[in-house]
């Protein structure tokens, strides 16, 4: 029974307002839920409550998704009793009353959710991945670190989004997470040598201005030798380049570099050149959101040589998924949390997933908090794989830290994912 309930603005790691929420249960159980924002969204997420109020960080705070936790919630919840995850989160999808949780904001709604299952877990002296999913043996992912950024998250003239190192030839998390950090630092020289600027983008990966999106490849593929590990054997790439941002009246353009537009068709051809001539394992988003028929086209095409990870084109969202399934489209599912806005539809649309056999690839969002949910949510559904940053900034490390406590925890209950984990 919850005893307490506080909503409060608070900061992400861009410095933009958020929502947390506090519980307390009458048992004296408290617990935190923080929700994560993102940068280049999918044109059908739940939507994040802000104040648009220009006199207010230029309108991005969000003292209407508090008060809803504080006033409207509170007023209801108290007289009421949960006694699991599903019970709230459908009931606050009720009082909402809206198909994408607008009125009183996904980022209310999940920093709830995530506080009542942080509570429950503290009420019963479990882990939260134990209160996530109950399971005899846990997996540990391969962390798949953003090395460079790109896109809507640097301020550089790299196309693409995300370049992401997979360390998987590990026999453990920490000495995969040993075997990323190697792999960024000697980056970071190698960038500097070359005269290239070290500083970093909104996921903690380097954000140089280069030559071109295929130069990133190679001064990755530089730093994993360099390191003293092989391409391809110990570590491989994902990339995310967040095509739905590049697409506009039926193309892809370059913008951020050459300017020059290319259609549909020559995009897979693109990246089947680049799956050929580098070691990828997963391409999210390689096609934009809208380009249903396109993604269609490129799953037949590159389905068995690649994981093809749709993030904005499913948005979590199960009813997408259920779609998206039916026709074809690609063959794993990104998850965020705030995407569909509670634990409830997020463990959902990891079922629906898996019993599908497509993957799921667990992720953090551009704006992230101290909140590691993510963390014990990738162990919770053993889904393999986890990206949530780079090598640095606290606010991506702090999920990294939180899975080396877990896999320290579980000892012989839990073991890393590895190379097999990749869907192709
Ligand atoms: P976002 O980026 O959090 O800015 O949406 C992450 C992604 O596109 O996967
Ligand atoms: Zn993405």
């Amino acid at each position: 029974k919850i005893k307490k309930i506080i909503g409060r603005e608070i900061l992400d790691s861009r410095g933009n307002p958020t929502v947390e929420a506090e519980l307390e249960f009458e048992d004296g159980s408290r617990g935190r839920g923080i929700s994560p924002s993102g940068a280049s969204t999918g044109e059908k997420e739940a939507v994040e409550l802000r104040d648009e109020d220009p006199k207010r960080y230029g309108g991005k705070g969000v003292e209407k998704a508090v008060a809803g936790i504080n006033k409207e919630i509170a007023n209801a919840i108290i007289s009421l009793d949960f006694n699991d995850q599903k019970s709230l989160d459908n009931w606050l999808i009720e009082l909402d009353s809206t198909e994408n949780k607008s009125r009183l904001g996904a980022n209310a709604i999940l920093a709830l959710s995530i506080a009542f299952s942080r509570t429950m877990s503290v009420s019963k002296n479990i882990p939260l991945y134990r209160q996530l999913v109950d399971r005899e043996k846990y997996i540990m992912p391969v962390p798949c670190m953003n090395v460079i950024n790109g896109g809507r998250h640097a301020d550089n003239n790299v196309d693409f989004q995300e370049f992401m190192i997979a360390p998987h030839h590990a026999p453990s998390f920490k000495e995969s997470i040993r075997m990323g950090e190697e792999v960024f630092h000697t980056l970071k020289t190698l960038l500097k040598s070359k005269g290239y600027y070290t500083g970093v983008g909104d996921e903690g990966g380097f954000a140089p201005n280069l030559k071109s999106n295929e130069e990133a490849m190679e001064i990755i593929l530089e730093a994993i030798h360099k390191a003293g590990y092989a391409p391809g054997d110990d570590i491989s790439i994902c990339l995310d380049p967040a095509t739905s941002e590049m697409w506009q009246d039926g193309k892809y353009i370059f913008y951020k570099s050459s300017q020059k537009s290319i259609n549909t068709e020559e995009m897979i051809m693109m990246w089947d050149k680049w799956i050929k001539q580098y070691p990828i394992v997963l391409l999210e988003d390689g096609l934009g959101e809208n380009d249903w028929h396109g993604w269609k086209e490129m799953t037949a095409a590159l389905g068995k040589k690649v994981e093809l990870v749709g993030d904005d084109i499913f948005c979590t969202n199960p009813k997408i998924i259920a779609d998206g399934i039916k026709k074809g489209i690609g063959n794993s599912v990104l998850i965020k949390l705030n995407q569909i806005g509670t634990i409830t539809e997020t463990l959902e649309a990891v079922q629906l997933a898996n019993d599908n056999n497509y993957n799921c690839f667990i992720s953090h969002r551009s704006g992230e908090t101290e909140d590691t949910t993510i963390a014990d949510l990738v162990v919770a559904t053993n889904a393999g794989h986890i990206k949530t940053g780079s090598g640095c900034r606290s606010e991506r490390i702090s999920k990294f830290n939180q899975l080396l406590r877990i896999e320290e925890e579980l000892g012989t209950a839990g073991s890393f994912a590895g190379f097999k984990t990749f869907k192709r």
